[in-house]
């Protein structure tokens, strides 16, 4: 069972081993991992995070010139080691469907096996709008992309029987899904009744279902599951793009996380032992088993099959 707050014991191996492969050895011997959004505020210090622990990082990101400038700051950053071979940028629209396919056809085509995928990036709209495949852009950003993204990567995930390094998959889920109901169904399909917070907490409701529905699914193939809830952290995503966001940004955001610290849920969930777990910033806890067996789930599992 992972403890509250502190690594475990193989959390900490895990780190050990990914700093010696890093050190002298060829790219293709190193560890990747996926990180989508990994130019946003969150994303950056996950990327970061990876890269010092020997990986060789993978950034999915919807704007290459906003990655580009990412990748570069964090080379210069990482002094001395060489980071320019160990990161590269991928360019991918959760929102599109075809994109996420052709981001995957791109991985395939590379053959190269992927240790670690974190579903990081996500957004919230102030209002309706639907994506090209016709699914609310909140959904579609927050889970459906994911969700296809995850799917069709399980088969070039490694597959290895040492529990050390066995695939892992981090979804990004929020606090605002705790308080998320599905009245009326879901996607929401009307602008009239759209909601942004509402929106926003019923996707991160359903990557959390889906994440319990994987971790279930995986069990016995050394693929660790979790969900990661970063807590409320400083950056872009939590502005609500109104008249009183200045005044807002002055009193409350020296009160909240730096992305550096929001960024530790999800590091710690990349190197998790067990799945099904959420980590947070108060620690790791059991996804409760009223997700595991959410009324919800089928609905979910046929829309997201309806893509594939
Ligand atoms: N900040 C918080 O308080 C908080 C709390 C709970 C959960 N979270 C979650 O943490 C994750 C990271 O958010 P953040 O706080 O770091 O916000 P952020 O700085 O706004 O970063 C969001 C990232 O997601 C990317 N993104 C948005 N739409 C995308 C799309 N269609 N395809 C690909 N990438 C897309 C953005 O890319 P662009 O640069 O191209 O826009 C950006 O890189 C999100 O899943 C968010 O829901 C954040």
């Amino acid at each position: 069972m992972p403890k509250k707050s502190i690594l475990s014991t193989s959390q900490m191996e895990f780190r050990e081993e990914q700093r010696e492969r890093s050190s002298g050895n060829a790219l293709s011997d190193l560890p990747a991992a996926i990180v989508t959004g990994a130019n946003g505020g969150i994303g950056r210090e996950i990327t970061a995070g990876l890269l010092h622990r020997g990986f060789q990082v993978i950034m999915a990101c919807r704007n290459p010139e906003r990655a580009s400038q990412v990748r570069e700051r964090l080379i210069q950053e990482g002094r001395g080691t060489d980071l320019a071979s160990r990161i590269r940028i991928e360019p991918l629209d959760l929102a599109s469907c075809d994109s996420i396919q052709a981001f995957v056809s791109r991985l395939s085509t590379t053959g190269q096996p992927i240790n670690l995928l974190i579903n990081n990036a996500g957004a919230t709209f102030k209002t309706f709008d639907t994506t090209t495949d016709g699914i609310e852009r909140t959904f579609a950003t927050n889970c459906l992309g994911p969700i296809l993204l995850t799917e069709r990567l399980l088969p070039l995930m490694v597959r290895t029987d040492d529990s050390v390094t066995a695939a892992r998959i981090v979804n990004t889920i929020s606090l605002t899904a705790r308080y998320a109901r599905f009245k009326g169904g879901f996607p929401d399909s009307s602008a009239h009744s759209y909601r942004r917070l509402q929106a926003y907490g019923r996707s991160k409701l359903a990557l959390l279902i889906y994440t319990a529905q994987l971790a279930e699914r995986t069990t016995g193939q050394n693929i660790v599951v979790n969900a990661a809830d970063p807590g409320i952290v400083d950056t872009g995503i939590i502005s609500m793009q109104c008249w009183y966001d200045s005044l807002a940004d002055l009193i409350f955001r020296p009160l909240i996380r730096t992305p550096q610290k929001g960024a530790q849920a999800a590091l710690h969930a990349a190197s998790a032992s067990h799945s099904g777990y959420i980590y947070s910033p108060a620690g790791a806890r059991r996804i409760p088993n009223r997700i595991f067996h959410h009324p919800a789930r089928e609905t979910l599992a046929s829309l997201w099959k309806s893509f594939l």
